[in-house]
């Protein structure tokens, strides 16, 4: 079972995540990473699941479109959206307060 953990206003939530775990998906049903993830609408349009990549980064997919237009340069800061990536290995990922994202990750257009 891959393990999980967020890192997050100085805090660190860890879990195991069944293989294949969608995170936005588990915390939508109230298991880890329920209530340390924030997410809006799942499917890549918010960016309010955004997380630094702390590790684990190379099992990971390629962004995808939604990553690539929404993220834009900050993939290459390591950012990526968790509701679009289906957790196969262990992942350590960073989620920024919700007052950092809207500084740097919240595209213009997304509602806050
Ligand atoms: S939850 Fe909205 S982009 Fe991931």
């Amino acid at each position: 079972m891959p393990r999980v953990s967020i890192r997050k206003a100085g805090e660190v939530h860890a879990g195991e995540v069944p293989p294949n775990a969608n995170l936005v998906v588990r915390a939508g049903i109230k298991q880890f990473p329920h209530p340390h993830l924030r997410y809006e609408c799942g499917m890549g349009k918010c960016t309010k699941c955004a997380c630094r990549v702390l590790e684990g980064a190379e099992h990971l997919p390629p962004p995808n479109w939604k990553e690539k237009k929404l993220l834009g340069a900050n993939l290459e800061r390591g950012y990526r959206l968790m509701c679009q990536l289906w957790i196969q290995h262990d992942v350590a990922v960073e989620q920024d307060t919700d007052d950092v994202w809207a500084a740097t990750v919240k595209p213009p257009e997304a509602a806050a």
